[in-house]
């Protein structure tokens, strides 16, 4: 199977670049099965109905949201009649939604995707992930229930990013970090089989300082002092991903390449 994940969706700018270009990549490039991370697609807070409709309608199979994902008050509701959306497993027991599916995709495949959230610098303390995408892995082995799966880790450290790669290896098609909106550049398939990327980068504007207009967040550093809110920049996004090829039979990754198509960032794709 032929996949692309693209990292968080950042603004008008980001969501523009997804409407834009992921059509023409989903025909170009052959594309199976896309996931979108929509956290920041609402003005860089969430995910509002209308804009995730758009990300769906562009050519995502499914879309992750993060610890963003009810900044957004209407998706509390919205995610209970749109099962494309997942927000992530561990984020509260109460939280409405599901933090993983199985999806279908062409030819009668089926597609594992699901989200976990990390502990490491993150503001609030959320539950194991590491156990909850253990459950999740076991009730969907690779190669029988799901031809492939895909695990967005959404942290702000590599280091429990990659430790999730590892664990995940041999049970995962791709297991790729979000949240920090900058592209680490270690994609690799892991001994096991699992292809994984420490961070997919944000679908933004990278003249910025991770997708906010620049001027308020170095007021910040620089003085110590706030002058207003965070904005996210404007000008043209570059769509950062991964792209990953699979072998039906055991859902294991034949070929990893990192994605940044557009915008100002270094080109790279399959
Ligand atoms: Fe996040
Ligand atoms: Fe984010």
């Amino acid at each position: 199977m032929k996949l692309l994940f693209l990292g968080d969706v950042m603004g008008r700018a980001g969501r523009a670049a997804v409407s834009q270009r992921l059509p023409q990549l989903r025909a170009d490039w052959g594309l199976d099965f896309v996931v979108v991370n929509g956290e920041n697609a609402t003005s860089g807070a969430g995910l509002s109905p209308d804009h995730a409709k758009a990300l769906l309608a562009a050519g995502a199979d499914c879309v992750t949201l993060g610890d963003h994902a009810f900044d957004q008050k209407d998706m509390l509701s919205f995610i209970e009649t749109e099962p494309r959306i997942l927000r992530p497993l561990n984020y509260a027991k109460s939280a409405p939604g599901k933090g993983a599916r199985l999806f279908q995709a062409a030819g009668g495949r089926k597609v594992l995707v699901a989200q976990v959230l990390g502990q490491v610098f993150m503001k609030r303390p959320f539950d194991d992930p590491f156990s909850a995408m253990d459950q999740v892995l076991r009730a969907h082995p690779l190669g029988g229930l799901a031809q492939a799966a895909i695990v967005d880790v959404h942290c702000e450290a590599t280091s429990e990013k990659m430790a999730m790669g590892h664990f995940c290896d041999g049970r995962a098609s791709l297991v790729v970090g979000t949240h920090t909106h900058v592209p680490t550049g270690d994609a690799q398939i892991l001994p096991g089989g699992t292809a994984h990327l420490s961070d997919a980068g944000m679908c933004g504007d990278y003249n910025s300082v991770i997708g906010m207009d620049k001027a308020e967040p170095l007021r910040r550093f620089v003085t110590g002092m706030s002058k207003g809110r965070f904005t996210p920049a404007m000008g043209e996004a570059t769509l950062s991903g991964v792209y990953v090829e699979t072998d039906d039979r055991t859902g294991k990754a034949t070929r990893i390449r990192m994605v940044r198509q557009g915008g100002r960032l270094e080109q790279a794709g399959p």
